[in-house]
């Protein structure tokens, strides 16, 4: 197996709905399914890496219910050390509402409970994980002192760091320049950059912009039309892989862990973004993120299939 990937962030309990069409505001639609699975951005990056063939540990808190119970049990059948996951007696773990319309797109709500008791001391007590670590992958569910922090110890001992900048935050300039890998969207790259990202041409500059600031690579995925990768060179197109879209949830989160095993495997960027893509297109076409994560072999299999 390629070197440990460390993921530091957030898991969450989801409560999903799925339903023909979202609600507008003020009506009540009666036709939705129900389902509750496992979530969160850290969690589904950790699960992903970990279900892609990743030695994987994962640092996060969660509350002393039962669901921190559940969250931590889960990941462990995925396959991911939980060794660095603390429970905080007195608060609920994290959770997050998913509404979930036709063709896929989602409406997403959280509530971080546990996740923002994840403090400089959790990542002091990972420090020995952190410093075994080939990759660092971080996201923005916890709190911005955390994520900072994080970043400037991964740093300090150069270990390599991937950061999906999810949800959209601000992040200092100090920060950006540690990172060696950054994913984005195209609405937390327009956050980022200030302009808008709405086409291929338009994530092409600001993958370029964002570069200039200091990430090593710039990944700027951009949902059905693929990824835009800058890296080095000018920015390169990665088309998307063609799927039935049943829940785009944790599409971004599979893509993160999958690149991540891959760049840890020292996969050449292009296949790397390929084999991230194969697995998030695998996600798009299951309900529920956690559950929609693919194995490896599927991935493979996947690619395999593939004729273009
Ligand atoms: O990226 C998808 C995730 O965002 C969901 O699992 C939900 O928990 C929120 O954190």
């Amino acid at each position: 197996m390629a070197g440990a990937i460390v993921v530091i962030g957030s898991s969450n309990v989801d409560f999903i709905m799925k339903m023909a069409h979202l609600p507008r505001r003020g009506e009540t639609v009666t036709d939705a399914v129900f389902l509750q699975t496992f979530g969160g951005k850290g969690a589904n990056q950790a699960a992903a890496a970990a279900r892609a063939g990743g030695d994987v540990a994962f640092v996060n808190c969660v509350g002393d219910d039962r669901y921190g119970v559940a969250i931590r049990e889960n990941l462990q059948a995925a396959g991911v050390d939980v060794g660095s996951v603390a429970t905080v007696p007195g608060v609920a773990s994290g959770t997050a509402l998913v509404m979930i319309g036709d063709g896929g797109d989602n409406y997403l709500s959280v509530a971080p409970g546990a996740n923002y008791r994840l403090t400089r001391a959790e990542v002091d007590r990972a420090r020995s994980l952190i410093d075994g670590a080939a990759l660092v992958m971080l996201q923005c569910e916890i709190l911005p002192d955390t994520l900072e922090y994080a970043i400037e110890l991964a740093a300090g001992r150069r270990r390599p760091i991937l950061l999906n900048l999810a949800p959209a935050r601000a992040i200092s300039e100090a920060s950006l320049r540690k990172l060696n890998y950054l994913v984005v969207n195209e609405s937390e790259a327009e956050f980022l950059c200030g302009f808008p990202v709405d086409s291929l041409p338009c994530a092409a500059r600001a993958a370029e912009v964002l570069r200039a600031r200091g990430p090593q690579a710039v990944l700027i995925t951009i949902g059905s039309q693929g990824v835009c990768v800058a890296c080095d060179g000018p920015p390169t197109h990665v088309p998307a892989f063609e799927v039935p879209a049943v829940d785009t949830t944790a599409a971004g989160d599979v893509f993160c862990g999958a690149l991540a095993v891959a760049l840890v495997e020292r996969q050449p960027m292009a296949d790397a973004v390929r084999f991230a893509s194969a697995a998030a297109a695998l996600c798009v076409t299951r309900l529920g993120a956690q559950p929609s994560i693919p194995t490896r072999q599927e991935v493979d299999r996947f690619l395999q299939l593939d004729s273009r």
